[in-house]
């Protein structure tokens, strides 16, 4: 495995590659678990190069959110990126990254105004800025995205399809803790009773999908079973518990088609995030 820090190294030898290879990439903010594991392994299987980046992105981080808190440790990824057989991994720094101030940056029209986005104003104008760089770096032909993160995987969609970037977006089912817990690398942020309540959050998305199954088609019975649930078995304070359609992520008055339903909830060090697509 070749450790890449520089934006020029990294495109001279992926446009080499390119040639006569096809690349996967896995994009990650680093800290890497099982979750970015199973992206790496997808990758590695369908790809003859696999690029993993690790970069803790500060344009995606509002101003009282947890960017020098998130949690790094770049020996420990080195390892896990060799153990996954990853060609290369790029990791630049902030600097490299951004210089100055960028001059161009993309703004998410569509997909923005809810779930994650809703109270993370500018979040995903900054995922989208960051992906549209590493993709002129990377030159990715498929990009493995987790579910874990829907609402990101609906907006990658829709810049890869409007900007016609020529890759192939592949999400990859959320991977979870034995209890259900979603991995995450924020999951080290929760205090051990935190850790504890924390498999509520799934349970509830689980209980939800059986209402479903049962018949129950009203969105607003489903949520406020879930919030009930939640605030009597843990002490996070709910952010939002809700029912979209998707990937477009638009309101739905009856479940059918294909929707989400996503919660995040926020426990003192740590917000969580989780979510299930069903299909009817
Ligand atoms: P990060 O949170 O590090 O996640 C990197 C990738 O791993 C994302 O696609 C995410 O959905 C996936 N992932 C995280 N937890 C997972 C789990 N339990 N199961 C399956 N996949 C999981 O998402 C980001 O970084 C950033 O926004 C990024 C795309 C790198 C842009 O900065």
């Amino acid at each position: 495995m070749r450790i890449i820090t520089k934006i020029h190294e990294m495109q001279e030898i992926i446009k080499l590659d390119k040639q006569s290879k096809s690349i996967g990439f896995v994009p990650t903010m680093g800290f890497l678990h099982e979750g970015h594991q199973a992206l790496m392994k997808k990758a590695r299987e369908e790809n003859d190069i696999l690029v993993l980046s690790i970069f803790v992105n500060p344009l995606q981080f509002g101003p009282n959110e947890d960017l020098d808190a998130y949690p790094r440790d770049i020996e420990r990824d080195t390892n896990i990126a060799e153990a996954e057989q990853v060609d290369y991994l790029f990791f630049p720094s902030v600097h490299e990254m951004y210089p100055e101030t960028p001059s161009v940056t993309v703004k998410v029209h569509e997909r923005t105004d809810v779930l994650c986005g809703a109270s993370r104003p500018g979040h995903f104008d900054g995922v989208a800025t960051v992906l549209t760089k590493l993709f002129s770096i990377v030159l990715p032909d498929r990009v493995y995205l987790g579910m874990k993160d829907a609402q990101q995987v609906a907006v990658v969609e829709g810049l890869v399809s409007d900007f016609h970037i020529p890759l192939t977006i592949v999400p990859v089912e959320t991977v979870r803790e034995e209890d259900g817990l979603a991995k995450s690398s924020r999951n080290v942020n929760l205090l051990p009773y935190e850790r504890a309540q924390a498999p509520t959050l799934y349970d509830s998305l689980q209980r939800a999908k059986e209402m479903i199954e049962g018949g129950e088609r009203l969105p607003e019975v489903v949520q406020s079973f879930m919030k009930e649930k939640i605030e009597q078995e843990t002490e996070g304070v709910i952010d939002y518990i809700s029912i979209y359609s998707y990937p477009s992520l638009k309101p739905v008055s009856r479940i059918e088609g294909k929707i989400i339903i996503a919660l995040a909830v926020q426990f003192q060090k740590a917000r969580l995030i989780d979510n299930i697509v069903i299909d009817l």
